[in-house]
């Protein structure tokens, strides 16, 4: 049976119960964290805690617990459930209201919840093969560097992908490559890593920020900058980066082979091995720099 945690108690996930008058339920108004666990070992806590921290400042709602609390309620989490490698859900909302209305009520009363499954990293296949994708402009807010519950936006958008039989929407305003529905995306080109800046269009993950460290330990070159829409479509390798999809090749963009837009150029990375519409080197190369990551740093705590 799965363990929950709900303002202070941990019960049973079929026992927990909140408010239909919660402003997360009415207004979508909270936050929230998706942690993955190795061999029961969180993976990057303290910078997942930061951000936790970072969306609950944007959204002006005072922390309800100390960063020690959160670590004993995910040790306990993570501990009490049947799996080893986990995916803990953290979720905080600016709790019940007495009445229903926009403004934040006079006194709050956070409503904290956490929850485990199952990490179903993508399939040994997936990661040879690597997935589709489709592209669409963003119809997001302009507040998206804020983990919020607020996902509806993310939710039709990844079922245009869905719809398609593809696996991720990426997302392109005003020409200029976002990121994922729930994912950020990274472009190799002639051998350079790009990826999108950190800004408010855009959420900067937790596994974002870790390849972006092992491009550096490595020697790959790597630049933040705005990556255009044509520059996606002639890419050489496409990404896709999340916590419970770590690292994973996107090898076709609506419809067409990524790496096949013909402006490869000889001696590119892409001219010396794999062909279009399959992962390339770089990819390989990151992959494996990631679980090697993953292990050292479970290894070591
Ligand atoms: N989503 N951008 C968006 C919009 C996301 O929803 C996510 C992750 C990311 C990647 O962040 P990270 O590397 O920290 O997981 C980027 C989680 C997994 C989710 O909503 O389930």
């Amino acid at each position: 049976m799965t363990t929950a945690y709900l303002n202070g108690e941990f019960l049973p996930l079929a026992e927990a119960r909140v408010s239909p008058m919660d402003r997360g339920f009415l207004f979508g108004d909270g936050i929230y964290e998706v942690i993955p666990v190795y061999s029961r070992r969180p993976f990057r806590l303290d910078e997942h805690l930061a951000r936790l921290q970072r969306s609950l400042d944007a959204i002006r709602l005072a922390n309800p617990l100390t960063p020690d609390a959160w670590r004993a309620l995910v040790g306990r989490l993570v501990a009490e459930a049947e799996w080893n490698d986990q995916s803990v859900y953290l979720q905080v909302t600016r709790g019940p209201m007495a009445v229903r209305n926009h403004a934040f009520p006079a006194t709050v009363t956070p409503t904290v919840f956490g929850l485990v499954e199952a990490l179903v990293t993508p399939a040994a296949e997936l990661c040879e093969k690597g997935v589709a994708a489709v592209s669409a402009p963003d119809f997001r807010w302009l507040r998206c560097n804020i983990k919020s519950t607020s996902l509806l936006a993310n939710c039709l958008l990844r079922q245009i992908a869905v719809d398609a039989g593809c696996a991720e929407t990426l997302l392109l305003r005003d020409g200029i490559l976002a990121e994922g529905s729930a994912s950020n995306i990274f472009v190799v080109r002639n051998g350079v890593l790009l990826a999108p800046q950190k800004n408010h269009l855009m959420l900067t993950g937790i596994t974002y920020d870790v390849v972006l460290e092992l491009a550096a330990a490595h020697g790959l070159p790597s630049e933040v900058r705005d990556i255009t829409d044509a520059e996606v479509r002639a890419a050489d390798e496409l990404w896709l980066t999340s916590s419970t999809k770590e690292v994973l090749a996107i090898v076709e963009l609506d419809g067409q082979k990524v790496g096949a837009g013909g402006t490869a150029l000889a001696g590119s990375p892409r001219d010396m091995g794999t062909a279009a519409g399959l992962p390339g080197p770089i990819f390989k190369q990151m992959y494996g720099w990631y679980q090697d990551f993953k292990r050292d740093v479970m290894r070591c705590g």
